[in-house]
């Protein structure tokens, strides 16, 4: 059992063979942490982790004589204004007007497995053995209000959940202002701190800083996680790097408004607190009322980002995604999107599909424009019937003709969203997500729907049911362009208007929960003008998302680089496009562009029609190399990260097998330059003491793992010349002898 209460200390102990974390019961009934990194041995007690110093200006927890005060402890879960005075971790407004809490242990309660959470996407487990969950109730006597903090440790990885859960018992009504899910007190300041931030078409740019005193924060203020900053960051000791190093990484499983702050004080001791965003939260309790935080999972490495990052992988991978699609390798598909754009009819798809056939493409993606009057974005979203000029058999005709030719049928949604000229906003003005006599803020042309409403969203479910039904449908790309404004519902009376924010994404949780129960066989992948939605909410519910707009291989090489740092490779939706790249104007050859979106689900995103003759044999040969490697790329394999294109010209991945017999290696230089040094790059994961066969395009050696991992691989400068030019990319089967 990997969590012990010990009785005489009151310390809680939460590990496993990775990570220990440590929680003390003080003499006033409040918690602090007082210990969470690499795995130490469990002892009675850890007490002497506790300090206490007799110091000016600060306010004591229990009656003098006494030293313990608030403001020097690393508390588990930090109330405001009782002298702790750093950056509360919840706070409740009262009938009186105090935002005073003082919430005292009451019991704990430990059990094998992890319970689901109310509406929310989180972690899961298989059996009972897989973790061990611990829970702390507390209660404020004066509000009456009880307050319970869960952990959940794994027990084979090294990774412990957390969320709180808020409960009014007594007859005041009271308001929650603030309620992060996590908040952790660590002894020093001595990180640097990692995140992940871009914009439309260059998201998750990885950034760090080293910590200072006073505050640093990533936020979403947007109503969705966001392309500015991923619900993502970690904390690294100075010098941690891919493979050594501490690093701690905290990962919000949310897809709306969120914080991840870190707190350093005077004393420099850090804390950080992640959680719903509390600009603009207010959540109402009144008697039998209860709110759930959403869940932060938090990851431990004492070798580096990469395996920080291959905790998460595997978890989100195998503990967070879902259904058929978990453990299935994903369909190469081809998405007319900037084949066509807006403009297409059957004739012209079906032309495309024609083709894709031929290529060994196995599902075709019907985007943006079929349904309504949407000739362009100005209009028709939320008009959730087909569009019979363009498509006379509709839908249904469509898949079934599409099916025909041998592919599978995809279509994309933006169910969330409405237009003003559309008859949904004819018939349900009062719909749209708007403030009375406020101007409201179109983007992209387009308006959001109040998904705080269940009638709301029983109408689209209800629309797009319709549709569904009726055609063959085995994938649904679920898009979302535009962040919310003037956010306030009309269904809400004035109290309540600060949950509208977290109720719209938990309406849109419910419709995809609705959806995916009535189709599971459905491949869902997440959508937001490209990545702005990128997170480990969505992947509870579609197990890959468009990572970005920007298909330039050269920017994805980044885009995904950053991506990584949480994500499986299995949940990036990357696609190969035409040249001129439709967001860079860049060309890059066909097998670089394949070269870098292997590393994803896969796809096309061009009227295949439309290459000559090589480019379309390269594409042939493509997909039976994706065909061939993508069970070790999705599935099996572990992913990693090589040589850092944030700070190179050159960069490298790569994906090993977990009996290390098999492994794809791709190296990638941005610039070409003249008379060239050699390169030799230093793989990883591989098995000393297995010989191996390295191939590239007529290159081919043979070496022992711990030769190429160690002496390392020389990048051959003759491959180079062959592709010459700029963006040339290099792609190696490893493969035990
Ligand atoms: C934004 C998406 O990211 C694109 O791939 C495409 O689906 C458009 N929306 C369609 O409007």
């Amino acid at each position: 059992m990997p969590i012990k209460y010990h009785e005489k200390s009151r310390e809680f102990h939460l590990y496993n063979d990775e990570v220990s974390y440590i929680i003390k019961l003080l003499e006033n009934d409040q918690l602090e942490n007082l210990y969470y990194g690499k795995r130490v041995h469990d002892k009675e007690s850890f007490g002497y982790l506790h300090e206490e110093a007799d110091r000016p200006l600060t306010a004591l927890a229990v009656e003098e004589p006494t030293s313990l005060s608030l403001l020097h402890i690393r508390h588990e879960y930090a109330a405001y204004g009782t002298g702790d005075f750093k950056s509360p971790a919840f706070t409740i407004e009262q009938a009186n007007g105090s935002r005073l809490s003082d919430f005292r242990y009451i019991s704990y309660e430990i059990r094998a497995g992890k319970e689901k959470l109310d509406s929310l996407p989180a972690t899961y487990v298989e059996s009972e053995n897989e973790a061990t969950s611990l829970a702390i109730t507390l209660f404020d006597s004066v509000t009456e209000t009880k307050l319970v903090l869960n952990y959940t440790i794994f027990e084979s990885l090294s990774v412990i959940c957390r969320n709180a859960y808020f409960e009014q018992t007594g007859d005041s009504t009271v308001y929650l202002e603030r309620a992060m899910s996590a908040c952790l007190g660590l002894p020093d300041m001595d990180y640097e701190m990692l995140h992940l931030n871009g914009t439309w078409s260059r998201e998750r740019h990885i950034k760090t800083r080293p910590l200072e005193t006073g505050i640093q924060a990533v936020q979403s203020m947007t109503g969705s996680s966001s392309a500015e900053y991923n619900p993502f960051i970690a904390l690294m000791r100075p010098g941690t790097d891919e493979n050594k190093g501490e690093a701690l990484g905290f990962s919000f499983v949310y897809s709306g408004n969120f914080l991840a702050q870190v707190e350093v004080d005077s004393y420099d001791m850090t804390r950080v607190i992640m959680g719903i965003n509390p600009e603009g939260f207010k959540w109402k309790l009144s008697k039998g009322n209860s709110f759930q935080t959403p869940e932060v999972v938090m990851v431990y490495s004492d070798e580096g980002l990469g395996k920080m990052s291959r905790s998460y992988h595997q978890l989100y991978r195998t503990k967070l995604v879902r259904g058929k699609w978990r453990d299935t390798p994903r369909p190469i598909l081809l998405n007319n999107w900037e084949a066509t754009y807006f403009d297409f009819n059957e004739e012209k798809i079906l032309d495309i599909v024609k083709k894709a056939k031929e290529a060994g493409v196995e599902t075709f993606v019907l985007d943006d424009g079929w349904f309504g009057n949407r000739c362009d974005d100005f209009r028709a979203l939320g008009d959730w019937y087909v569009n019979t000029e363009k498509l006379p058999d509709g839908i249904a005709g469509l898949s079934k003709k599409v099916n025909d030719l041998g592919l599978d049928f995809g279509l994309w949604v933006e169910l969330e969203m409405i237009s003003k000229e559309s008859k949904l906003y004819e018939e349900h003005p009062d719909w749209l997500l708007s403030t009375p006599g406020r101007f409201e803020s179109p983007a992209r042309h387009q308006h959001v729907l109040d998904f705080s409403r269940p009638e709301v969203v029983d109408a689209i479910y209800e629309m797009i049911i319709a549709v569904l039904d009726n055609g063959n449908i085995s994938y649904i790309k679920w898009d979302m362009n535009r962040y919310l404004t003037e956010v306030y519902s009309k269904a809400l009376p004035p109290d309540r208007q600060g949950e509208v924010m977290h109720r719209q994404v938990i309406g849109m949780y419910s419709l995809y929960a609705r959806l995916i129960d009535r189709y599971p066989d459905i491949l869902f992948e997440s959508c937001a003008s490209g990545g702005a939605r990128f997170d480990p909410g969505m992947l509870y519910f579609a197990p890959q998302a468009w990572t970005s707009d920007d298909t330039d291989a050269v920017e994805r090489v980044k885009i995904q680089y950053g991506t990584s740092m949480v994500y499986p490779i299995s949940s990036m939706g990357a696609h190969v496009s035409a040249v001129p790249n439709h967001q860079t104007g860049r060309i890059t050859s066909i097998e670089t562009r394949s070269n870098i979106a292997y590393y994803g689900t896969f796809g096309y995103e061009l009227d295949l029609n439309k290459l000559t003759v090589e480019e379309f044999e390269s594409v042939k040969r493509q997909i039976k190399f994706m065909k061939k490697h993508r069970e070790l790329i999705q599935i099996s394999g572990d992913f990693y990260r090589i040589k850092n294109p944030f700070k190179n010209n050159d960069s490298a991945i790569m994906v090993v097998s977990k009996d290390k017999k098999e492994a794809l290696f791709t190296y990638f230089q941005t610039l070409s330059k003249p008379n060239p040094k050699f390169t030799r790059i230093y793989l990883k994961g591989l098995d000393e003491n297995i010989l191996y066969t390295v191939k590239c395009e007529g290159y081919e050696i043979e070496a022992y793992g711990d030769d190429l991992m160690n002496a390392g691989l020389p990048i051959d400068l003759a491959l180079i010349k062959k592709q010459g030019g700029d963006y040339i990319s290099l792609m190696y089967e490893i493969i035990a002898k």
